[in-house]
C-alpha cells in the first residue's frame, strides 16, 4: 500500500457538476449597503418568517437535543388533511430535492434511464448521475416550454422516472392539463412521473394558459394515475427554504419506497414545526404570495417594454435568454447591487425580490438591452 492510495469511490461519481447554489448577497443586504446587497440567485421569498412561524420554531429549539419525530406524524396529518389525499401517501424529506433524490434511489440505477427537459432544475443532472442512471434531456420547445411529445418520444424500455418541472425553473413556464394528459396517457405504468411543483402557489392562469384545460393542479392528477407523483416543498412560497423540509404526495409502492430511502430523522423538529405552523398561517403566507407576483407582473411587464421577450412566468423569477451575454449581465447586475443567475452561454434567471431589488435589475436591463 502507498500513500498515494484513496479510497475506492464509486465510478459514477466522476465528472459530476457540483450544484452551484446561488451566490449570497453581500453582508448588510438592504437599503444602503454596499454593492450586491440584494440576493435574487435562489428564488428565495425575501420576506423574513412570520411571528407566528418564528415562534413554533423557536420554542421547538428548546428541544433539540432530543431527535425529531422521525415519521413527521404531526406535520404528515395535517398536509394530508389540507390536501384531501391519504397520510400514507405522503411523504416528508429534507427538502423536495432531499425527496427527488430518494425518489431517485428507489427507481433507478445503472442501465436506466431519467429523462427531463433542458434547461430545468439543475438538481436534477446531479441526482440522477448520483443513481448511477443516464441521464436523457430533451431541449424546451422556442417557447421555453416542455416538449411533452418530445419527451414521450423518448421513453425506452430503460426509462425508470421522468421529471416534469411545472412552473419550470430557470424558464417559469407551466404545462397545461391537456397536453399533461396526453403525456401521460402515452408513458408506460411503470415509469414513474414526477411533477416537480415547488412553485405551484405562484400560479396565476391567462387567457393563453385557459387553452388545453388550463394549468393543472398535480394533485388531481395524481389521484387515477399510480404512476405519478407530486413534490412540493415549503422553501418558496412559504419561506422555510433554510429549514428544509418538503414533501412527495404518491400511491404505495411509491410512497412507502420514500419512507425506506429517507434519511432517518432527517426533518428536524424545527422544520417540522416551522412547518405546521406555515400551514395554520397560510391565509398571511399567501397575502405575501400574492404581492410576489403582482411584482412578477410589475418585472415582467418592464422588461417587455424594454424589448426583452420574457417568457410567461408562473413562479417567482423571470428568465432572461441572453445566450454569450449572460454572464456579463449577471456581472452587471452584481455590481448595481443585486445577484441574478446566471447560465453561462444560457441565460439569466432572476428571482423576483424587494421591490428595490426589482428596480435596480430593471434599471441594469434597460442599460443593457441599449448595447443589446
Ligand atoms: C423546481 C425545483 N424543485 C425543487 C427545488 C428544491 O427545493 P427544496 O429542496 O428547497 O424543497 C427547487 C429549488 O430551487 C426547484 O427549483
Amino acid at each position: 500500500m502507498t500513500n498515494e492510495q484513496t479510497p475506492r469511490l464509486r465510478p459514477a461519481l466522476d465528472g459530476i457538476p457540483t450544484y452551484k447554489p446561488g451566490k449570497p448577497a453581500a453582508a448588510g443586504a438592504g437599503a444602503g449597503a454596499a454593492a450586491a446587497a440584494y440576493k435574487l440567485s435562489s428564488n428565495e421569498n425575501p420576506y423574513p418568517p412570520l411571528p407566528g412561524v418564528l415562534e413554533a420554531a423557536v420554542a421547538a429549539a428548546g428541544s433539540f437535543n432530543r431527535y425529531p419525530d422521525m415519521a413527521c406524524a404531526a406535520l404528515t396529518a395535517e398536509i394530508a388533511e389540507r390536501l384531501g389525499v391519504p397520510p400514507e401517501h405522503i411523504a416528508t424529506g429534507t427538502g423536495s430535492v432531499g425527496v427527488a433524490q430518494q425518489l431517485l434511489q428507489a427507481t433507478a440505477g445503472p442501465g436506466d434511464e431519467v429523462i427531463y427537459a433542458w434547461r430545468s432544475f439543475e438538481a436534477y443532472p446531479i441526482i440522477t448521475q448520483i443513481s448511477g442512471a443516464r441521464s436523457v434531456q430533451v431541449p424546451l420547445t422556442a417557447a421555453e416550454r416542455h416538449d411533452l411529445v418530445a419527451m414521450a418520444d423518448a421513453v425506452t424500455g430503460a426509462t425508470r422516472l421522468i421529471f416534469v418541472c411545472t412552473p419550470n425553473n430557470p424558464t417559469g413556464t407551466a404545462v397545461r392539463r391537456g397536453e399533461l394528459e396526453r403525456f401521460l396517457d402515452r408513458v408506460p405504468r411503470d415509469v414513474l412521473v414526477v411533477l416537480d411543483e415547488a412553485y405551484c402557489q405562484f400560479v396565476r392562469e391567462n387567457r393563453d394558459d385557459a387553452a388545453d384545460g388550463g394549468i393543472p393542479d398535480g394533485l388531481e392528477v395524481y389521484r387515477d394515475r399510480p404512476n405519478v407523483c407530486v413534490l412540493r416543498t415549503f422553501s418558496k412560497a412559504y419561506g422555510l427554504a433554510g429549514l428544509r423540509v418538503g414533501f412527495a404526495v404518491a400511491h404505495e409502492p411509491v410512497a412507502a419506497a420514500l419512507r425506506k430511502t429517507a434519511v432517518p430523522f432527517g426533518v428536524s423538529q424545527i422544520a417540522q414545526e416551522a412547518a405546521i405552523a406555515s400551514l395554520r398561517s397560510e391565509a398571511a403566507l399567501l397575502e405575501r404570495v400574492e404581492s410576489l407576483v403582482a411584482e412578477r407582473t410589475r418585472v415582467r411587464e418592464g422588461l417587455l417594454a424594454q424589448g426583452w421577450p420574457v417568457p410567461e412566468t408562473h413562479a417567482n423569477f423571470v428568465w432572461l435568454r441572453l445566450g454569450e451575454r449572460s454572464v456579463d449581465f449577471g456581472a452587471a447586475c452584481e455590481a448595481a447591487g443585486v445577484v441574478v443567475r446566471p447560465f453561462a452561454g444560457d441565460g439569466v434567471r432572476a428571482s423576483v425580490g424587494e421591490r428595490e431589488a426589482n428596480d435596480i435589475l430593471l434599471a441594469v436591463a434597460e442599460e443593457f438591452r441599449k448595447e443589446w
